[in-house]
């Protein structure tokens, strides 16, 4: 399994494998939506030869910091479980930081983002319209967040989902 930048060639097994593993389209929609609007920062497959088994993508947010909003993360239900999504989780981020950015948001299971350095008390300061439980942040530079509070807004194509 590999994971690389999509292309636009990619983009309707990307499609496929968001709503299978949302059951549903909103997510897939959301996505489309994020490209039109120039708002993906990243965005990486994860490839099991020709077939696209994953995805991750990562958007640009307003922040008190320069920060970037994961979502979503879809992996084929067949191939759930094997370590796709930790993969593409880890590669978001590596790049995110590479390319500079200071911190990334998520809204997700604490259970499950917590095993990459998310933490909810790091999200808790940040007003949003998804504060709560399961609004996450992680530092991708020391003490990015430190001391940092206001307003965090996901992209516009994220307001259809509130
Ligand atoms: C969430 C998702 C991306 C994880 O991908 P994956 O390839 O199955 O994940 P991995 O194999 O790297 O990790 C599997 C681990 O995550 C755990 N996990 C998966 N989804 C979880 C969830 N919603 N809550 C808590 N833990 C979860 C599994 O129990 C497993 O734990 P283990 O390592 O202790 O056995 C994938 O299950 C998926 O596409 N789900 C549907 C879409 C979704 O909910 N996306 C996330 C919100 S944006």
């Amino acid at each position: 399994m590999d994971v690389r930048e999509e292309v636009a060639a990619d983009r309707d097994a990307v499609r496929t494998v968001i709503e299978a593993a949302f059951g549903g389209t909103a997510e897939a929609g959301l996505v489309d939506a994020l490209r039109r609007d120039g708002d993906v920062e990243i965005s990486l497959v994860a490839v099991d030869g020709d077939a696209v088994v994953g995805h991750i993508l990562l958007s640009r947010m307003t922040a008190p910091v320069r920060a970037l909003g994961l979502a979503p993360v879809s992996v084929m239900p067949n191939r759930q479980g094997r370590g796709v999504g930790s993969r593409l989780i880890e590669d978001g981020l590596t790049q995110a930081k590479a390319r500079g950015w200071e911190a990334v948001f998520v809204l997700g299971e604490p259970d499950y983002y917590s095993r990459f350095g998310f933490r909810t008390d790091s999200a808790e300061v940040f007003a949003s319209p998804f504060a709560g439980p399961y609004f996450m942040a992680r530092e991708l530079v020391d003490g990015a967040l430190e001391g940092r509070h206001g307003d965090v807004g996901y992209a516009p194509a994220f307001d259809a989902l509130e």
